[in-house]
């Protein structure tokens, strides 16, 4: 039976019913996996249970890995799987077995601060809080784009923004970077803040992440100023989905078209996902 892609009662985001991701893909299938994720920006298929090799198997059909940037402890967390990420709070022997903790992760879209960013990313949910928490948001920038107001976008339209490298999305500083002191000695990739999709020309809002951004060659209050404008209208709830997990979700996102953020949860529950990530192949432009 062929997977059936299923719009969420959301403005973005599809549900992927009938599919098992664990086993081999029919290449319509993945198709249309690819086709809907373009379509709808956020997949979920639950109920799966995918050993490493078959997350990174299924992944694959997305595009080719880009292994995890740096992390603050400087070697990867999965090793047997070094192209995969491990984000979790848990601890042992002292030492954390994945980014991120159970803190809030701001509003951000991954690695934007190199100059060809991931275009997409996947999560795997092993283990999930109990009581909840730890719901991850993902907002349309398509959409949040399409909605700008006509003196936003015309501030907007033309300008390139510095994509801070220094901190991870839960402000840990990540190893090698130093802190940043004036966000016009930003360290990052130079991306313009409206993206044109290539081969359909559709526009999205392209921010990367607030904390020590800056927008080249405006005085430091005006840069501060358009991006916090930019940043309110992106986060409005109306272009925004909430993903409550359950063990056995694998989660895709496109990372060109969306932000996302996730939720603090309880310190001492457990909760451990495995995450891939898709290399883009595109210069923002
Ligand atoms: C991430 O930002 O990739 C992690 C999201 C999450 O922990 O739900």
């Amino acid at each position: 039976m062929p997977i059936e892609v299923r719009p969420l009662d959301a403005p973005l985001g599809a549900e992927l019913l009938g599919a098992d991701l664990a086993e081999p893909l029919a290449a319509e299938d993945a198709a249309a996996i690819r086709d809907a994720l373009a379509r709808r920006l956020v997949l979920v298929a639950r109920g799966q249970r995918l050993s490493d090799p078959q997350l990174l198997a299924f992944s694959r059909h997305l595009g080719e890995l880009d292994p995890p940037g740096p992390n603050p402890y400087g070697a990867p967390f999965n090793k047997a799987h070094p192209e995969i990420n491990v984000i979790s709070n848990v601890v042992e022997d002292g030492r954390p077995i994945g980014n991120l903790g159970a803190g809030e992760a701001v509003w951000h879209a991954d690695m934007t601060y190199v100059e060809v960013p991931p275009k997409a990313a996947v999560l795997h949910a092993l283990e999930v809080p109990a009581a909840g928490g730890g719901d991850t948001w993902f907002a349309d920038m398509f959409a949040a784009c399409a909605a700008l107001p006509d003196a936003l976008r015309k501030a907007a339209e033309g300008k390139i923004a510095v994509h801070d490298a220094s901190r991870n999305s839960a402000g840990l500083l990540r190893r090698g970077y130093r802190e940043v002191t004036d966000v016009r000695e930003t360290v990052g990739a130079r991306h313009p803040l409206i993206r044109t999709e290539p081969g359909t020309g559709r526009k999205s809002l392209f921010l990367g992440r607030r904390p020590n951004a800056c927008v080249v060659g405006m005085e430091l209050a005006e840069s501060e100023a358009l991006l916090d404008a930019l940043w309110a209208h992106a986060a409005e709830p109306r272009f925004a989905m909430r993903h409550r997990w359950q063990v056995g979700d694998v989660l895709m996102w496109s990372n060109l078209g969306v932000l996302h953020r996730r939720d603090p949860f309880d310190p001492n529950a457990r909760r451990v996902m495995h995450r891939t990530q898709i290399k883009g192949s595109e210069r923002i432009a």
